[in-house]
């Protein structure tokens, strides 16, 4: 064991989370992500959220757009319900940390741990010659992410379980290597009814925002008008809603339906399906639309509001980056120290 380190026996349960700034917030961040970053507030946790600026670059932003997706991302989650002062809430490149942990992890995992992630092969496509080496070392960053907290808790959609899996790995190899107990071994909290919010133009695919249709998602700053008018539009089947859950194994547009209107009404998939079994379309995507525009205008109007002030959104930014490397600075020290490098 190195010297001078002090290893911590027990690690105090923190939460930590990010979400790229690389284009709109969609309902699928909401309601998997950022939704449930809010209930984690609310809880005995310390709670740290961060625009993840540094792997949004991984592609390709025009450099106007980071910006003002990054002020953005912000404002809707305050206006979502995380509080700058009981949270952290800060964008990645403002703590170099990430960074600095981010490249001892890449000498840390192996090739063959990241060859293996499915995002990688998904957002590189069938190019892969031609994507990003960032893109392939990201899971390696987000590792650093999390662990440069100490994080024990990392709520995200099911989209990231194998990146979870992956810093897991990562803390255990460090661990081992250099004899220490030094990274806690992360739990993923993927949790809720939303944990997959699908397309509503294909079940088959994840709601996302860099899908080319617009009308397969439904973004944070849509007008109520525009809300109602992609769910109207929504892709079903011809059936009326099953008395159970059973019912829509094969029917994923209806089942994505029923997700999203047991996470916006805070119930569980069962007690929602409780409520609408037996309606036609015709009857539940009203209820549905009315219940979207209830809960996501507000969230849409305090956004708009807060853009309205971007020097104060910088003032959180900074104010929230400042409180992290209270945080991230000591153990990065630590991590320098046990790895061998000489800091006079
Ligand atoms: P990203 O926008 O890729 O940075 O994702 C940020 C967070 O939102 C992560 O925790 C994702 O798992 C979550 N997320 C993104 N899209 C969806 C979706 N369609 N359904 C549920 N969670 C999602
Ligand atoms: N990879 C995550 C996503 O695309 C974003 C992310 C980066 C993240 N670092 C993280 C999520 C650390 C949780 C913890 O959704």
């Amino acid at each position: 064991m190195s010297e001078g380190v002090q290893i911590p026996s027990a690690f105090t349960p923190r939460v930590f989370s990010g979400i790229q700034p690389s284009g709109g917030l969609t309902l699928g961040n909401y309601l998997g992500a950022i939704k449930r970053f809010v209930d984690m507030q609310a809880e005995e946790f310390e709670t740290i959220y961060c625009m993840v600026d540094l792997h949004a670059i991984t592609t390709w932003q025009d450099p106007a757009d980071l910006r003002h997706n990054t002020r953005e991302l912000c404002a809707g989650f305050i206006a979502s319900g995380i509080d700058p002062e009981q949270s952290i809430l800060f964008n990645q490149s403002q703590v170099p940390e990430h960074a600095q942990l981010g490249w001892v992890f890449n000498c840390v995992a192996r090739m063959g741990w990241m060859k293996r992630m499915t995002q990688f092969k998904d957002k590189a496509g069938k190019n892969a010659e031609n994507a990003s080496l960032g893109l392939f070392g990201y899971p390696a960053l987000m590792a650093a992410d999390i662990l440069v907290y100490h994080a024990t808790h990392v709520p995200v959609g099911e989209d990231q379980k194998q990146h979870l899996e992956l810093t897991r790995d990562i803390a255990t190899k460090f661990n081992h290597d250099f004899g220490v107990d030094f990274f806690p071994i992360t739990e993923p909290v993927i949790e809720g009814a939303a944990t997959r919010v699908m397309s509503l133009r294909d079940g088959s695919k994840k709601m996302s925002k860099s899908d080319p249709s617009d009308a397969s998602r439904i973004n944070m700053t849509d007008t109520a008008d525009d809300i109602a008018k992609k769910i109207r539009k929504a892709k079903t089947d011809p059936e009326p809603l099953p008395s159970d859950l059973d019912g829509l194994a094969e029917r994923p547009e209806a089942r994505n339906l029923v997700n999203i209107y047991a996470a916006l009404s805070d119930q569980t998939a069962e007690a929602a399906m409780a409520e609408v079994s037996g309606k036609q379309f015709g009857a539940f995507k009203p209820m549905l639309a009315e219940l979207a525009v209830e809960k996501l205008s507000p969230i849409s109007t305090e956004m708009a509001r807060l853009m309205d002030d971007q020097a104060e959104i910088d003032r959180i930014l900074a104010r929230g980056a400042e409180r992290a490397r209270e945080i991230t600075a000591p153990i990065l020290a630590k991590t320098y120290d046990i790895v061998g490098m000489v800091q006079s």
